[in-house]
């Protein structure tokens, strides 16, 4: 038995809730879909799931402007459901993450709402205000990170939307009310968080010009403060005081490896975090291996544990960013699964989805993110699992086929395919937590050795469009792989193009 804490064994999957699945025919989903949905999860394999905003929320941003950090909005459902949730998924051993969004507030949360009723309110200086802005840019719209109010007469921050005002953690007041939010979820039961953009909650604080701003970057790109990192060992000796390894990751969006690594503290911050250079890079085995060798060279040197994402409600499903290929897709499953780290599978890519596409009529989010937020098509027949109403956004394309009624039916579908490797992960402590060790290959191939305590894996991906000869030594089965290519056949040294293999050692 291994004694590693649950998370880095894990496999963690994202849920977007409102596109999963809907049990009220409002045409959004929401909580007892989710439970509805849960001996899916369990078949699939998962360890644990990230839950994205479910809190009461005037929906500008999609959840992420909350107005009460306690309670469920009613969108989703009740409380009682989240309690449900945390207790039917513990029932199937699976672990429940919510995502706790630190940096800003909704502007209808009721303490933005006193903030802004007067410049001697007692909470004014839980917001960030001043008498002028300097040049910060927010992200989403890409405008001024400073909206003036016009009843108090001074602008307040937002590194985001304007009705998300950032809350300033520099006071004491703040932070104290936002441990008291994490009691409230860790004294129900939840397992960690997800942490929204946790490297924006400290701030420069001579609020002076960012160069970078000017040549269009936004201050989540860039801002780093030495002040986040003691927010962050503060919320993680509160999560560490409660028993079951409870678990911190954070999403620290800046795009560099160097940096993300320092937010794991001395092991007294977060115990991972998400880093972006994979999640951007195109399907070029060159990019990869830089990426790779970043996280194994920084994040390695410091026994920080790497977090894997391909993708996520932000950003473009994994197979439309891979040009659409579903061979892509499936390789690079085959590689999200097999890195050494947690890896986060983002809902709807176990099904190779696309990314939905909108248009003036139907696009919802204001930062153009609605294409990987498309609904789950669970049924072949349309409304594919969804009654009454029409979704909130249309299904990806191809959501007949795609749909997991068939791929359950189907011993080639992708969601087999993941299945095969969530249980081969499972068996496999060289895959879960063995060391990785890159092997020469053909440049368009990435190969590498994941190894521990006798246990063996190697792992083999043709980013190429033509086949290569990968040439081992010794005798090698197949235990996985990316196409239709039977588990168990010996290897023959050959990779198809685009196919991704994992191969053990042949017994005997
Ligand atoms: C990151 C979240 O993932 C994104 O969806 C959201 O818009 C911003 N943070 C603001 O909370
Ligand atoms: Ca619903």
């Amino acid at each position: 038995m291994s004694t590693s804490p649950w998370w880095k064994h894990a496999v963690i999957y994202q849920v977007y809730p409102r596109s999963f699945a809907d049990t009220n025919g409002d045409g959004i989903g929401d909580l007892p879909g989710l439970i509805a949905r849960l001996d899916y999860l369990k078949a699939l394999g998962i360890d644990a799931l990230w839950l994205s905003p479910v809190y009461r929320s005037p929906m500008v941003d999609a959840g992420y402007d909350i107005c009460d950090y306690t309670d469920i909005d009613p969108l989703f459902g009740h409380l009682a459901d989240l309690d449900n949730l945390i207790s039917q998924a513990h029932n199937r051993g699976i672990k429940v993450l919510m995502d706790f969004v630190p940096n800003h507030t909704s502007d209808q949360h009721p303490w933005f709402i006193e903030s802004r009723a007067s410049r001697d309110s007692r909470k004014r200086d839980w917001y960030i205000w001043r008498d002028q802005p300097n040049n910060w840019r927010a992200s989403i719209d890409g405008g001024s990170a400073w909206s003036w109010d016009e009843g108090s007469q001074q602008y307040y921050l937002h590194f985001f939307l304007p009705q998300q005002p950032d809350l300033n953690w520099h006071n004491p007041e703040v932070v104290q009310a936002m441990h008291e939010v994490l009691r409230f979820w860790l004294d129900r039961g939840v397992d960690g968080f997800r942490i929204d953009v946790v490297h924006c909650v400290g701030k420069d604080p001579t609020f002076a010009d960012d160069p970078r701003c000017l040549a269009g970057e936004t201050m989540v790109q860039i801002n780093d403060q030495p002040y986040s990192h003691e927010v962050l060992r503060g919320l993680r000796r509160l999560v560490d005081g409660y028993p079951g390894d409870r678990v911190l990751i954070g999403e620290v969006n800046i795009r560099s490896t160097a940096q993300v690594a320092a937010y794991y503290g001395a092991c007294d911050e977060l115990h991972m975090s998400f880093n972006f250079p994979p999640l951007d890079a195109p399907w070029d085995p060159v990019v990869f291996r830089l990426c790779i060798r970043d996280v194994e060279s920084l994040l390695g040197a410091q026994s920080a544990w790497p977090t894997w994402a391909l993708s996520n409600h932000d950003n473009r499903r994994i197979r439309s960013r891979y040009g659409g290929s579903l061979r892509r897709a499936r390789a690079a499953a085959v590689m999200l699964l097999t890195l050494r780290g947690t890896p986060f599978i983002f809902q709807g890519d176990e099904l190779a989805l696309e990314d939905t596409v909108v248009d003036a009529q139907t696009r919802v989010d204001p930062g153009g993110r609605d294409g990987s937020r498309g609904p789950i098509p669970w049924a072949a027949d349309p409304p594919h699992g969804w009654s009454g109403s029409a979704p909130w956004l249309p299904f990806p394309p191809d959501a007949a086929e795609l749909a997991v009624q068939v791929q359950q039916a189907s011993a080639e579908s992708t969601l087999t395919l993941y299945r095969q490797l969530l249980d081969c992960r499972r068996k496999s402590e060289a895959l879960r937590l063995g060391d990785w060790q890159e092997l020469p290959s053909h440049p368009q191939v990435l190969a590498y050795r994941r190894h521990c305590a006798g246990d063996e894996r190697i792992v083999c991906i043709n980013f190429d469009q033509r086949e290569h000869s990968f040439p081992m030594s010794g005798h090698w089965r197949v235990d996985v792989a990316s196409d239709t290519v039977a588990a168990n056949q010996p290897f023959n040294g050959t990779l198809a193009a685009e196919q991704a293999l994992i191969l053990r050692p042949a017994e005997g």
